[in-house]
């Protein structure tokens, strides 16, 4: 069969260039622009990626339109509804679901790497008290790239996968360090009887003063958020981890680069930043007020947790978590949570206005997890830094699979210069 192209012609010097034409297993084709500039002398311009595809990837498929989301081919409806957070970390890493055995050996290797270096504790003792969380975070995996030096060689496969299984299983202790050294309290130490939901609760809540139970009710939350948040294909933190990583850098600091995109409120941020809008807006009868504001283009105010990039009809992640948000809820008996009540009625109202119908905005997971986190007792400051714990096995897989890619290349995006021309240097004392 011909090669199926796609035919860029320069209209000023009449010069042309066939372009061949990629389709992958689903989702719109792509055509490949690599030859473009040598044969046409022309670059792209897409600021933003909203058409350019940045590599090809086996892992995450999202259709935006119809509110698809798949991890290795499998819905997250089934996902959410019948795994738990370290299997899909297989399924994500491997690409296939896990026997018996294989999820045994996988559970045994992150239990192996829960605790933290002792000396990476002392050096949390460095930062200023209060700073957020995040801070915390994205300076504690950086200078993992320091304590765990023996498995930085990113041409090792070894190396790769003893740092992956490193960050897998020490995030949710550095997460919940984060937080005990933010409120003063003591740092604990992981147990590895617990499940990967139930450590990360014990050792962001449990005190040395007072026997510390488990909220089964919490640990499927949590389980549900992490597995929900676990891997979205090519998103800005992805992208910002297979940026760093293609010049080789280790993996510690190229999952540190993740975390810093994330935690901007555009980003992993808007969880933390949906609540402050939230309670912001205090009571459902001022809503009206706040969705003006949103809608005023001199305004650039934003309603928080609502648009995405590539939905454009519904998140599923947001669906699945609206529902256990109710359950949540009403198990823990707060159903009359007045925050609730205004999340619900801002959705409400936003989605009957034509503004956020007419620009496909609708609520995205980031409206629902604040609010499920909130109900479950974590402070607002770390709705983020549990987002990066659960991506975090998404950057790693993203991350993997480049490093095993033939077609990796540094990342060197171009640029159209619109800058000055040529011009002398003027002297200072000639200058206007
Ligand atoms: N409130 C009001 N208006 C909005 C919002 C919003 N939350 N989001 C987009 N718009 C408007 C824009 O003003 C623009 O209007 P215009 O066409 O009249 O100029 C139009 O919708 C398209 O917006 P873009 O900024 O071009 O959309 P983009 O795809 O670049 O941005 C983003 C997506 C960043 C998520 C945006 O919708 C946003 O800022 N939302 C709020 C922050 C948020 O919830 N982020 C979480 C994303 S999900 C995640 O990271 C897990």
């Amino acid at each position: 069969m011909a090669e199926e192209t796609v035919t860029i012609i320069d209209n000023t010097t009449g010069k042309r260039v066939d372009l061949p034409i990629l389709r992958g297993t689903h989702g719109p084709a792509v055509f490949d622009v690599r030859k473009m500039y040598a044969e046409l002398g022309m670059f792209t311009y897409d600021p933003g990626f909203v058409s350019t595809a940045t590599c090809s990837s086996y892992i995450t498929y999202i259709d935006g339109d119809t509110g698809i989301l798949m991890y290795r081919g499998y819905p997250i409806e089934q996902l959410a509804a019948k795994s738990n957070y370290l299997e899909v970390c297989y399924l994500l890493l491997n690409g296939e679901l896990p026997s018996t055995t294989q999820l045994q050996t996988f559970e045994r290797n992150i239990g192996d790497h829960t605790m933290v270096h002792e000396g990476m504790r002392s050096f949390y003792r460095g930062f200023w008290h209060d700073a957020h969380p995040m801070a915390f975070l994205v300076g504690a995996v950086g200078a993992m790239s320091a304590f765990y030096h023996d498995s930085t060689d990113v041409s090792s496969p070894r190396h790769r996968e003893i740092s992956a299984h490193r960050l897998i299983a020490k995030m949710p202790t550095l997460a919940a360090d984060s937080y005990k050294y933010s409120m003063g309290q003591p740092f604990n130490y992981p147990t590895n009887s617990l499940n990967y939901s139930e450590n990360f609760l014990y050792m962001m809540f449990a005190v040395p003063t007072a026997p510390y139970e488990i909220n089964p009710i919490h640990a499927k939350a949590l389980n549900l958020i992490l597995i929900l948040h676990a891997d979205h294909e090519q998103n800005a933190s992805t992208s910002s981890v297979r940026l760093a990583s293609s010049s080789l850098a280790n993996p510690f600091a190229s999952i540190c680069a993740g975390i810093a995109s994330l935690w901007g409120p555009a980003h992993g941020g808007a969880n933390e930043a949906v609540i402050r809008t939230l309670n912001e807006i205090e009571d459902p009868k001022n809503i009206p007020k706040f969705i003006k504001r949103a809608k005023d283009k001199n305004d650039p105010y934003r309603l928080m947790g609502f648009g995405h990039r590539i939905y454009k009809n519904f998140d599923p992640r947001a669906t699945l978590i609206r529902d256990a948000c109710h359950e949540l809820l009403d198990d823990m008996g707060v159903s009359d949570d007045p925050l609730f009540d205004t999340a619900l009625e801002l959705e409400r109202i936003a989605l009957e206005d034509d503004y956020f119908s007419e620009r496909k905005l609708y609520p995205n997971v980031d409206f629902y997890s604040g609010i499920i986190m909130r109900a479950m007792g974590i402070p607002v400051n770390m709705f983020t830094v549990i987002f990066a714990m659960a991506r975090t096995v998404g950057w790693i897989a993203q991350w993997m699979e480049m490093m095993d890619d033939p077609e990796q290349r540094i990342g060197r995006p171009r640029q159209l210069y619109v800058g000055h021309e040529k011009r002398d240097y003027i002297p200072i004392d000639k200058r206007p």
